[in-house]
């Protein structure tokens, strides 16, 4: 019999986390690191499966994450080696011929291998180099890299923008301008929030463009530009973020990311087709970007109109692009409401709804009512996931949804403290593989 214990999934301690990856990488490498970045994990209150439709999402970091620790080459090659025991397949070696999306696309297994995360962000780093000089890496730059993660690889919390963002960190303080002048923790203060948003951007075109995942950028965005203690409004039109406060919902309850033990693959094409059914809607009705669907303040209103146009330029068609009209119906309508749903939050977090007088219960229900729409129109959610909610509401959390991509990854719950202790038991009950984490709004990428 386990104890609940054993469930939660700490953060770990960073210091202690940093001083053995530091010495295991003078056993790998047989020299010294030349020092170590670290990028969050994170959770999302609501907005999944609509960056890429320009709507709004409100993420954190988390304290767990990705470290990467790392020594500049010169012969351009890239080693990898990652101490996660269910990646580790030894030292991957990176020939500077193998960098870049083509390579990758010749190169690329079904699975996809990790290494192509942290080679792909090489690739991105010095395309942001020729437009920004002091990002412009050496021509003859390599790395040497041991990467460790305290965050359940495959568990929803954007385990892959936390390595990419971690490594475009070392790869940015080892082999750039910038880097030379701001040597290593100096790094933090020196990177502005425009820094911040490009090598964001970076790190989402090494995911599309080298991986080969339809990413919309809330991981990286989250990983690179998180504040503490606060949510980040991301408004996915433009990329600029609003840190909101999340005491007001925090105070008397806690956030858990429940691991579902259920790993998910962002590169495989389930997420792909979701998003394209999502697409294929959005251009029946002549738009580039879903969001400019929906006024400024959407109410639910205003996705029935949407819904209704969309019914009546479908009406004759038996396909769309080649896709079910009803599956695509269903993405346009959980990308609508998703929008509705953050611009609710957006408003009540930022102190614009006045006269909320259960915050707490207010942004549960928004939860709840985001999973309703993962489940049956998105479409990417699965039993664990729907067994955790509905247990999580059973036990009196106050509201509960699937988080990321879908098809498999974590459950966010809001939840007293004095209830957690039945949730945990219940949940072990459901599968041996659950683990949980705290959800404690957490610092962005930086250099230890
Ligand atoms: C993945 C993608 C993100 C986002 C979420 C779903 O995590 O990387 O860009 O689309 O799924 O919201």
């Amino acid at each position: 019999m386990r104890t609940t214990d054993a469930v939660w999934l700490a953060p770990g301690e960073p210091q202690e986390i940093q001083s053995d990856l530091v010495s295991r990488f003078q056993q790998e490498y047989g020299r010294a690191a030349s020092g170590t970045w670290f990028a969050p994990g994170r959770a999302n209150l609501n907005g999944e499966h609509i960056d890429f439709h320009a709507g709004r999402c409100l993420p954190m970091a988390l304290a767990h994450g990705t470290y990467v620790a790392a020594a500049p080459r010169t012969d351009g090659q890239l080693r990898l080696r990652t101490l996660d025991a269910s990646l580790d397949d030894g030292i991957t070696t990176v020939t500077p011929d193998q960098i870049g999306p083509a390579a990758a696309a010749s190169g690329r297994d079904a699975s996809g291998h990790w290494s192509h995360y942290v080679s792909g962000v090489l690739w991105a780093l010095r395309e942001l180099g020729r437009s920004q000089p002091a990002f412009a890496v050496d021509a003859d730059f390599g790395a040497d890299l041991l990467v460790v993660s305290t965050l359940p690889i495959g568990g929803g919390l954007s385990s892959s923008a936390a390595l990419e963002c971690a490594s475009i960190l070392a790869f940015l303080a080892l082999g750039t301008p910038f880097g030379q002048d701001n040597p290593l923790q100096d790094l933090n203060a020196a990177l502005t929030r425009e820094n911040r948003k490009d090598l964001a951007a970076a790190c989402v075109r090494a995911e599309v463009e080298v991986v080969g995942a339809g990413t919309g950028g809330l991981d990286q965005t989250a990983a690179m530009r998180a504040r503490p203690g606060k949510v980040l409004s991301l408004d996915c039109r433009d990329f600029s973020v609003t840190p909101l406060d999340i005491g007001c919902i925090l105070r008397g309850y806690r956030l858990i990311a429940v691991d579902t033990g259920e790993a998910h693959r962002l590169a495989d094409g389930q997420f792909g087709d979701r998003r394209a059914d999502a697409e294929a809607a959005t251009r029946l009705l002549g738009l580039d970007r879903l969001r400019d669907a929906l006024p400024e303040q959407p109410r639910k209103a205003d996705v029935s109109h949407v819904l209704e146009e969309f019914d009546r330029l479908a009406e004759q068609l038996e396909t769309l692009d080649g896709r079910s009209v009803e599956a695509c119906r269903r993405r346009l309508h959980h990308a609508l409401t998703e929008m509705v749903r953050s611009e609710k939050l957006h408003h009540l977090l930022s102190g614009e709804a006045y006269g909320v007088r259960h915050i707490a219960s207010t942004v549960g229900d928004i939860l709840t009512a985001g999973h309703m729409s993962m489940r049956d129109d998105a479409e990417v959610s699965f039993d664990i996931a729907d067994l955790v909610v509905e247990t999580a509401l059973a036990q009196g959390a106050e509201g509960a949804r699937l988080i990321g991509g879908g098809f498999g990854g974590s459950v966010l719950v809001l939840i007293t403290p004095a209830a957690i202790p039945k949730l945990t038991a219940a949940l072990e009950r459901i599968s041996r593989r659950i683990r949980l984490l705290d959800v404690a709004p957490s610092a962005a990428a930086q250099a230890l």
